[in-house]
């Protein structure tokens, strides 16, 4: 899922050959050489991750699109991405408007703006900032591209913030394109179209959890027989089904009660999908919330983790990652092989941070879990 609608980054080819240039502060620095790492992290205004916020005192329904958060276009550099939810709290200034962001900040802007259940927010934050963010400088783009050429053979491509695609965000998303089709994060009209067939077919005008389970299981099949590249792995298992139940719990008024609950109007949709704009007047839920819903969504057409095999048609399962219905594997997978895939042998604060990070999303995610003791990629610091 890609949400990214502006044409992301500047281009950092120049920056290892003028020392002068500043690598962006929020740009990730997992992937890059032990020497780009000695080079880069010197530079960079490290912070100690904080602990989390807690969920918030009043968790009631309310006015959001509210005087103190006027929706603006983004500007000339301002970062959107594959998240409907976190591009629109930009667009209101709920998040600061140029799209970078601390993980307090996205957490506060969540529950804030859209009653985000806290243990939620802080398992999607925690996972976002170590697959994509810059863990020294505790900073997130929500968006954006960054591609630096270095001196080490292969120069790294890296993409940047939550655009970076395989981490976070993965094929299937509902209204982005996979990555293979060479946008993975803006809004397509042609994807959007479907999601309004889907919901005239499935939900009589309207976007829910039937329509959601019938949609979701068509963009797996879609992706199976279109992308030779096609992938499902491990954590985009889990949020695959999991965003396909957040605009049935989080972008439906929460003034809505009775039959109205959990049916997402078109012209909303839209609105949050493609304008990133709150619908005029826009009441958050009436409760804390987040993926509710996504095991019906998974169950009503049960699709394996997998892949395909270099062709288009040749899906493989792989569940080396992990499945929705083994999550502890997914959270000691993540950490495991994806970490530490991508920093492979962090020193200094590098390695502090990630120590540090890796522990607010075990007690987001691993803790809650049967079974699923802490792992320590790095050893015990
Ligand atoms: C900690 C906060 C959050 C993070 C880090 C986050 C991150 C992401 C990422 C990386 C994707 C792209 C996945 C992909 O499709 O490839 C995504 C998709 C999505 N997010 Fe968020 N998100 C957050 C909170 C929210 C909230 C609060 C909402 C709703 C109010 C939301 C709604 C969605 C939806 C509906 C999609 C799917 C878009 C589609 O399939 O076209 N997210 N999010
Ligand atoms: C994601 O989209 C951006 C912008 O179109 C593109 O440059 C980048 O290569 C894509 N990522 C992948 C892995 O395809
Ligand atoms: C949108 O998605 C469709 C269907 O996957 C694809 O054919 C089209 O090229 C995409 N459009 C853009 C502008 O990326
Ligand atoms: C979705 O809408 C359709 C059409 O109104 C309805 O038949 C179905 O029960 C709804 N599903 C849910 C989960 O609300
Ligand atoms: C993937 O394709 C290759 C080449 O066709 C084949 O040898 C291999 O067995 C396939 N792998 C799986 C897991 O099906
Ligand atoms: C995770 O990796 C560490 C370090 O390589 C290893 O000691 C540990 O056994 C692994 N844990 C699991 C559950 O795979």
């Amino acid at each position: 899922m890609r949400y990214n609608f502006l044409t992301a980054f500047a281009a950092l080819g120049a920056f290892f050959v003028s020392t002068t240039t500043a690598f962006p502060p929020y740009a990730p620095l997992g992937g890059l050489s032990a020497r780009q790492l000695e080079e880069i992290v010197p530079t960079l205004d490290a912070k100690v991750p904080p602990p989390p916020p807690g969920p918030p005192s009043f968790t009631g329904a309310k006015l959001v699109d509210d005087r103190d958060h006027p929706w603006r276009a983004p500007q000339r550099g301002d970062q959107r991405g594959p998240c409907p939810g976190l591009n629109t709290l930009a667009s209101h200034g709920y998040l600061p408007r140029n799209g970078v962001a601390t993980p307090t900040q996205i957490i506060k802007a969540v529950q804030e703006g859209f009653n985000f259940d806290n243990s939620a927010a802080r398992f999607a934050v925690y996972a976002a900032l170590l697959g994509n963010g810059n863990v020294v400088t505790d900073l997130l783009s929500i968006g954006g591209k960054t591609r630096l050429t270095g001196p080490d053979p292969p120069a790294p491509a890296i993409v940047g913030g939550l655009n970076n695609h395989g981490t976070f965000e993965g094929d299937v998303s509902l209204t982005r394109g996979d990555a293979f089709f060479g946008d993975n994060h803006s809004f397509n009209e042609t994807l959007w179209d479907q999601f309004v067939d889907f919901s005239n077919r499935f939900g009589n005008g309207f976007y829910n959890i039937t329509v959601a389970s019938e949609l979701r299981f068509h963009r797996i099949q879609q992706s199976i027989a279109e992308n030779p590249q096609f992938t499902m792995l491990g954590l985009r298992h889990i949020s695959a089904y999991g965003e396909a139940a957040l605009p049935v719990n989080l972008f439906v008024d929460g003034r809505k009660t009775g039959s109205e609950k959990g049916q997402l109007d078109l012209e909303s949709a839209r609105s949050f999908f493609k304008e990133m704009r709150y619908p005029k007047g826009f009441f958050r839920a009436a409760q804390p919330g987040g993926g509710e819903g996504s095991e019906v969504i998974f169950l009503s057409h049960p699709t394996s983790p997998g892949r395909n095999n270099a062709t288009v048609n040749s899906f493989v399962v792989d569940d080396s990652l992990g499945s929705i219905l083994d999550p502890c594997k997914v959270y000691t997978e993540f950490v495991n092989t994806t970490v530490l895939g991508l920093y492979p042998s962090p020193t200094g604060v590098l390695r502090r941070n990630l120590d540090i990070d890796l522990g607010f999303l075990y007690d987001a995610f691993g803790s809650g879990l049967p079974n699923c003791p802490q792992v320590f990629p790095y050893g015990r610091a």
